[in-house]
């Protein structure tokens, strides 16, 4: 384990196989801190498309309440993995996760919507054809207000490939994948947080909910979560001492 920040993407190990060894938790954390950003709260269900060996996984399990977390990868290997080093037996009896190893993006399988959606860093290795059947999949699957957080490699070409590329990985211009976004009657904005790749952050979401998709940068949004923690903290801890002192 200690040699694991060695390991270089794809490597047969489940920390290094989705990517460098030695940032397999931040890569983890920011995608966290990006859902949690967004709005994602314990009692949200969350499917994460490609979980491969729980890097964020590993975070949400425990956060979200029973049965919310759902993870989808072909590579059955590096969920047990990452559930015998790093979940532990009686997380997941507890947190109840559900899991479904296909190749084939059939989101539906689950027979759920979900309130947000993650793809970090799939369509940075995927084909159009496999993004397409993605995001058909994942419309079936999303509420009118639910949020898709996805990662890809932004260029000026796009890749026309038929073939998943890992390592390594391909790109698409932002034009492109507003096309194939928009194709499903979606849309999407860019979301500027950081990765440690050079990938970029994307949100996807139904059109009409527009007014609720923030931006990294939303002063409001931020200002509001400070509010409503300094208001609970205040109301439910600090206000009573001060009464009573009185
Ligand atoms: C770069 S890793 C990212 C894993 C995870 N999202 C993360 O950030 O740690 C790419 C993942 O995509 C998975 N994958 C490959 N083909 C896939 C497919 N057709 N559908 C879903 N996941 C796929 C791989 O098994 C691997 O876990």
């Amino acid at each position: 384990m200690a040699l694991s920040k060695y390991l270089l993407p794809g490597s047969h190990h489940y920390r290094g196989y989705v990517g460098y060894g030695g940032s397999y938790d931040l890569v983890g954390a920011l995608q966290f801190n990006v859902l949690t950003y967004v709005g994602l709260r314990e009692k949200h269900s969350l499917l994460d498309i490609g979980c491969g060996s729980l890097r964020a996984g590993r975070l949400f399990i425990p956060y979200l309440k029973p049965g919310k977390y759902f993870g989808i990868d072909p590579n059955k290997w590096l969920i047990d993995d990452a559930i015998k080093y790093e979940l532990g037996r009686d997380l997941i009896r507890i947190k109840r996760p559900t899991f479904s190893y296909d190749d084939n993006f059939t989101l539906t399988t689950f027979a759920k919507e979900f309130d947000y959606l993650l793809a970090a860093s799939i369509f940075s290795h995927a084909p159009q054809k496999q993004i397409r059947r993605c995001l058909s999949e994942a419309k079936q699957v999303m509420k009118r207000n639910s949020i898709f957080v996805a990662t890809y490699f932004e260029g000026k070409s796009s890749y026309t490939g038929d073939k998943w590329v890992y390592p390594g990985g391909v790109t698409y211009t932002p034009q492109h994948m507003m096309e194939m976004i928009g194709e499903h009657g979606l849309t999407f904005r860019r979301f500027d947080w950081p990765v440690p790749s050079s990938q970029v952050w994307i949100l996807i979401y139904y059109p009409e909910n527009a007014k609720n998709i923030p931006n990294a940068d939303d002063e409001a949004k931020i200002l509001n979560l400070r509010n409503r923690f300094r208001s609970r903290i205040l109301s439910k801890f600090v206000q009573p001492l001060f009464l009573k002192s009185k």
